[in-house]
């Protein structure tokens, strides 16, 4: 079967919205990569328990995802920059996280590490759509 392209003109979209899936190893006309990256389904939101952080993979990254006991999402590279130690099993509340190896703290908002010195944990913007735990990276 093959595929055919209308030279028609595409509809204007805007940078970072969906404009739906296109088929494996395609890039649809007319969308827009998010310039944050691409969006991967990982998991169900269920398989984090609240207040605790699981590991998963998004594409080829390895990603911590936190779901804190007031239900937002958190997510952030797997291992810690300072040892590569497991993130996901670290401490959090709504402003920090803290590696479970050495206690070095990083900010949610920007994953910078709050006792200096330290190179910064990179924050990945995650989401909930009807269950499915979405990452982008
Ligand atoms: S490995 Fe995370 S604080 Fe040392």
């Amino acid at each position: 079967m093959s595929v055919t392209h209308s030279d028609a003109p595409q509809a204007p979209t805007t940078p970072g919205t969906e404009t739906g899936t296109p088929a494996a190893g395609t890039t649809a006309p007319g969308t827009v990569e998010a310039p944050s990256g691409t969006a991967h389904v990982v998991g169900r939101v269920d398989d984090v328990p609240l207040g605790e952080g699981r590991a998963f993979v998004a594409g080829n990254t390895q990603v911590a995802v936190f779901r804190l006991r007031d239900g937002s999402l958190h997510a952030t590279q797997a291992a810690c920059p300072h040892a590569g130690g497991p993130l996901a099993d670290g401490q959090t509340d709504p402003r920090v996280l803290v590696c479970p190896l050495h206690l070095y703290a990083y900010r949610w908002s920007d994953g910078a590490p709050t006792s200096g010195g330290n190179a910064p944990v990179r924050i990945y913007p995650v989401h909930e759509a009807d269950g499915a735990l979405v990452v982008t990276v």
